[in-house]
């Protein structure tokens, strides 16, 4: 069974394509927050692959509340999870959500935080959690500083200019998937841990259409350019056991799942990735 945020557009529905394509037994959740969207999705893909265990299931990660309802239902079932795909993101918007929290933090890390943690008994003995984080967890031009979790969570403390929103999610992303790595190896699980960029697709509904300048920014990003087509194929293999040369647990693969990249010297700062574990589980765990 594979578990995929996000999965009625882009990367996500790309993705859970691959993996119903795959094998006519593989299972596949989308999570979606918009369940007409879900459904659409869904329909597109049995017909495409003539697999019919695909299921549409509503799960909004900017509710805590919206988490726990989806993670509850699928810890009911019998199937254990082989993968579980963290890809629903926004890039912008949402200053506050119900909770509280900034917009893109908790779509972007808090809510996947949650899920995980709360389906991680569920998985298999050799399962996956995947994050889906971004190159611009380092973004171009001046170094990203880590502010403290605090500014980073809540508006009312935010320090930095709103651009760096969602670089600091992308970072968040990488903490948290080598953290947990670090933590599945210290109680002796088998279960891995991994991040993946897919590069700048400019065919998903992520970023907004900038028309003219689409040619533009393909310039000024081209070392940063990804393929919604391979970077779902490559996300696909990762999420179906593949991948990694051998090596897998912990690693960043950068738009490809043939071995793993160097993420940002930030990124690898044990301190930084403790303090948001910590402030994730403290705030998670106050809200059930
Ligand atoms: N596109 C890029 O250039 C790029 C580059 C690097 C990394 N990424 C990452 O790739 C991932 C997928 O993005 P994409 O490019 O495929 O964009 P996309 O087409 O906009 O897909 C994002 C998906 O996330 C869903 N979503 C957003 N907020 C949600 C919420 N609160 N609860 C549940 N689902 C929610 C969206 O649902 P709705 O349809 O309901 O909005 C959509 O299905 C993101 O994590 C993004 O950060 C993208």
């Amino acid at each position: 069974l594979f578990v995929i945020t996000g999965a009625n557009s882009g990367l996500g529905f790309e993705t859970a394509c691959n993996l119903a394509s795959m094998s006519p037994l593989n299972s596949v959740v989308l999570g979606c927050r918009d369940m007409a969207r879900g459904e659409t999705a869904r329909t597109a893909i049995v017909r495409a692959t003539g697999n019919e265990h695909v299921r549409a299931m509503q799960v909004d990660v900017a509710s805590l509340a919206s988490v726990r309802s989806f993670a509850t239902q699928l810890v009911g079932q019998s199937q254990r999870i082989d993968s579980l795909v963290l890809n629903a993101g926004i890039s912008r918007g949402v200053a506050e959500t119900s909770d509280g929290f900034d917009g893109v933090f908790e779509t972007n890390h808090l809510g996947h935080f949650l899920l995980a943690e709360l389906l991680l008994d569920q998985l298999a003995p050799d399962g996956r959690v995947i994050s889906v984080s971004s190159d611009m967890h380092s973004p171009p031009g001046p170094r990203l500083r880590w502010p403290g979790v605090e500014s980073i969570a809540y508006p009312s403390r935010r320090a930095s200019a709103s651009i760096r929103r969602y670089s600091y999610s992308k970072l968040c992303n990488l903490y948290f998937s080598y953290e947990l790595s670090r933590r599945l190896r210290a109680d002796g699980s088998t279960i891995e841990a991994l991040a993946f960029n897919p590069g700048l697709m400019t065919d998903t509904n992520f970023a907004p259409s900038l028309g003219p300048l689409a040619a533009v920014m393909e310039r000024v990003f081209a070392s940063r350019l990804g393929n919604l087509t391979t970077s779902a194929r490559a996300l696909a293999e990762l999420a179906a056991g593949g991948g990694g040369g051998g090596l897998v647990d912990g690693q960043y693969f950068d738009r490809t799942a043939e071995r793993p990249a160097r993420s940002s010297a930030l990124s690898y700062d044990e301190a930084n990735a403790r303090e948001l574990w910590e402030f994730s589980e403290q705030v998670t765990s106050q809200s059930g």
